[in-house]
Parts: structure tokens; sequence; C-alpha cells
């Protein structure tokens, strides 16, 4: 971290008596700490201490006139490598969030054109708010990532998830940060489905699939991760979206359709969701009301776009390399193999998804990768370490097409 700069912005709690520590441990490591104590911060910690460990003038007020004539609050966020804001509490994300600008710390968040790390500090009950959670769903959506917040005891006397990271993790979130991990998809655009798709039968009534999109997002993670942009296109499920990617959120397989077509060009397309096949033919804009003594609705049903053999044709807008996934419950290799050669992709993932693997919902996987050379079984690992593994051979397949 040597010579990097970070501009730490410090909001109210009681987690902030943790951050005089954290410059601290900052300055060991060879970066400069600048910060922005926010009017709650300051009755936790003073500007005077914070001062005295980062050497540097602590800044508070978006009306000074002298600061805005030294820094302004412009150059505050520009000058630093990254925003760090610890500890953030849910009242500066809900500003982060709506993008307000009430005082310094939030007009310097929402000038800045910097990478956001925010450390969230606050009470279980806080955490846990719908309004949090949502206001969390937008920062990660637009890039912010995050460190914590951790289980533990409560300054408030209550046990649970909200506790602020501590200083050394605050520092390694920053080291990781600042750390020349290879980015050799840099430059390159990814395309993800993921997720089921939730075909409308009437306004209220829909057809689903117990796919969970853990798989689909943890690929998004990782094409991310190496530096990939990195365009989500997600059915509805119950994870948060991916730190990093742009997330595009569609319920019927129409819908998937169209945002992948709008995200085009890309290099990448892997095709993870468990698009519906069916969807009804028509769906009325109205309820479908049970009638007495009348017979049950007959569901007349036409077929879905095919996503990935849309892709797989796509003629000059084909993405270089078109991965699908084949969930199979028997004769797993064979299928996958004839899937590939009938979708035209170039990859296929296929994984056992009879209900004894427990692969529906589950953490883990055991997968064949499908290519145009032959046919690979992995051991079975978490779907972390699938997307992982995948995302690395699709960056060495570039790499060795370069
Ligand atoms: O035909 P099947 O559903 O078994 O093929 C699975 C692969 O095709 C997956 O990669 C899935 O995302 C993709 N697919 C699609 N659009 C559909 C159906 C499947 O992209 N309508």
């Amino acid at each position: 971290m040597q010579g990097k700069r970070v501009l730490l912005i410090v909001s109210g709690g009681i987690a902030a008596i943790k951050i005089p520590e954290t410059i601290r441990r900052i300055r060991e490591q060879g970066a400069a700490v600048r910060c922005v104590l926010t009017e709650g911060g300051a009755q936790f910690v003073t500007p005077l201490s914070l001062s005295a460990l980062s050497e540097d003038k602590v800044y508070t007020d978006i009306f000074s006139l002298t600061d805005e004539h030294e820094m302004g609050h412009i150059n505050l966020s520009r000058d630093a490598d990254v925003l760090m804001v610890a500890p953030a509490s849910a009242d500066i994300m809900a500003k982060m969030a709506a993008g307000m600008a009430s005082d310094l710390a939030t007009t310097v968040l929402l000038a800045t054109d910097k990478p956001v790390i925010c450390a969230p500090a606050m009470n279980v009950r806080m955490w846990e708010h719908p309004a949090t959670q949502a206001n969390i769903q937008t920062l990660k959506a637009r890039g912010v990532t995050f460190v914590g917040p951790e289980e533990g005891d409560m300054a408030c006397g209550e046990y649970g998830m909200g506790r602020t990271s501590e200083p050394a993790e605050l520092v390694a979130a920053l080291r990781d940060f600042f750390s020349d991990v290879p980015k050799p998809l840099e430059g390159r655009h990814a395309v993800v489905t993921s997720g089921p798709t939730h075909e409308p039968i009437d306004p209220v009534r829909y057809i689903a699939n117990r796919s969970s999109g853990k798989q689909g997002h943890a690929i998004a993670a990782a094409l991310a991760k190496l530096g990939c942009r990195t365009t989500l296109v997600t059915g509805p499920t119950v994870l948060p979206d991916p730190a990093g990617c742009d997330v595009i959120h569609i319920e019927s397989a129409r819908d998937m359709l169209a945002a992948v077509e709008k995200a085009l060009p890309a290099d990448i397309a892997v095709c993870a969701a468990a698009v519906a096949d069916w969807r009804t033919a028509d769906a009325p804009g109205q309820k479908i009301k049970k009638q007495p003594d009348s017979a049950p609705p007959a569901l007349s049903m036409v077929e879905n776009p095919d996503i990935l053999a849309t892709l797989s044709a796509a003629g000059n807008k084909r993405p270089t390399l078109v991965i699908g996934f084949a969930a199979e419950t028997d004769d797993v290799i064979a299928n996958a193999r004839s899937k590939r050669d009938r979708k035209g992709c170039d990859w296929i993932v296929a994984n056992d998804v009879s209900p004894a693997t427990g692969t529906f919902a589950g953490d883990d996987n055991t997968v064949h990768l499908i290519t145009g050379d032959g046919e690979e079984t992995w051991p079975r690992m978490s779907k972390a370490d699938v997307a992982t593994q995948l995302v690395a051979r699709i960056a060495a397949t570039f790499e060795a097409a370069e």
C-alpha cells in the first residue's frame, strides 16, 4: 500500500472508536490517510485524535470556506485512490443509496469517481431491516464493496449481525484492494444469465422452477473479480446482487432474452439460468376467477425463446465464447454433448441435478465440462469454486487466443 491515499469517512456509531487504531495500521502499511468526520462520528471520536494519527487536517464542514478554498469537496474525493466509509452507519448508507448530499461526507461520496468500500456498523435490527438491506443491494449494484459486518455482542447489549470489522480486517480489505491481483479479463464484457424465470398465468399467478441462482451469481462475481465488465441478467432469487456487476432483474424468459440482447456486444456469454421452456399461450390482464361449479381452467402452453441457442446463432453479434449449462438427471455427459451440438454453443457445463445430489439450492456442485476438445469431470466442490475454475478457464482461453 506504499504511497497510496485512503480517504476515510468516519460516520456516527460507537464503532468509530476503532478508527484511530485503524489509521495507525493503515499508515504502518505505507499508505496516507485523510479523514472526513461526520457530526455523528464526532460524538464518538474527536477531530483532534484523527488529525494527530493521520498527521493531516480532518475535514468536517461543507460550508467551511477555508476548506473549500484549500481543498474543495470535489478534490477531496478525487485526490484519494479509494474511499473507505468506516464505520458506515445505516443513515450514511441510506443517504448514499438515495444520492443525498446533506453534509461534507455524503457530498464527497456523491462527487467521487473512486472506488468506495463500506464497513457497516449498527444494531442487528437496523442491519436486518428491509430498508437497510435494500440500500445495501442498491450500493452493491453500483459497485460499492463491503467489509463486514460481523456477528457478535453489540455495544447496546444485544447479540447479532452488525458489529464493524476489526481494524485488522479493515486494513486487510484495503490491502486486497491495492494488491496486484492479475485482471486477465480487463477490457472484456460478459453477459451471464442466472436464476429461474417466472412465466405469468395471470397478474397474480406464475409458473416457476427450483433454480436458486447460486451458480450463475457466483460465475458473475468471479468474472468481475478478474476485471471483466459483467452484466448479470437474473430472474427472481433471494440472493444479494454480486459485487462489481451490472445487475438487471427480470421475470420472464422473454424479458431475459430482451435484456441479454440489449447488453450485447459481449465477448463472453454464460447461460446459467434455468429458463422456463414454456409459457402460457396468453396471460389475461385480469385474475382468472374461480367460478362455482365450473371446471379448472386449462392452460395452453407455447414454447419460450431459447436464449442460449439465440446467442449462439447471433451472427456478427455472437459472443466469442458462448457457454451453456445442462441440468441432467441421467446420462449426464451424453445428453450434454448432444445439447452442445443442438444449441450451437462452445462449451457446456453439465451437472447432475437428480434430487439425491442436492445440487438444486445446495452450495456444492459436481460438473462436467464439455468443449470442442472433449470432456472433463471435475471433483465435487462448492459452486463458488466451480465459478472460479470456470472463469480461470475462460481467461486462459482468451489469453491463448491473443
Ligand atoms: O434445453 P435446456 O433447458 O436443457 O438447456 C439448458 C441451457 O440452455 C442452459 O444454459 C440454459 O440457460 C439455456 N436455455 C436458455 N433459454 C431457454 C432454455 C434454456 O438460454 N429457453
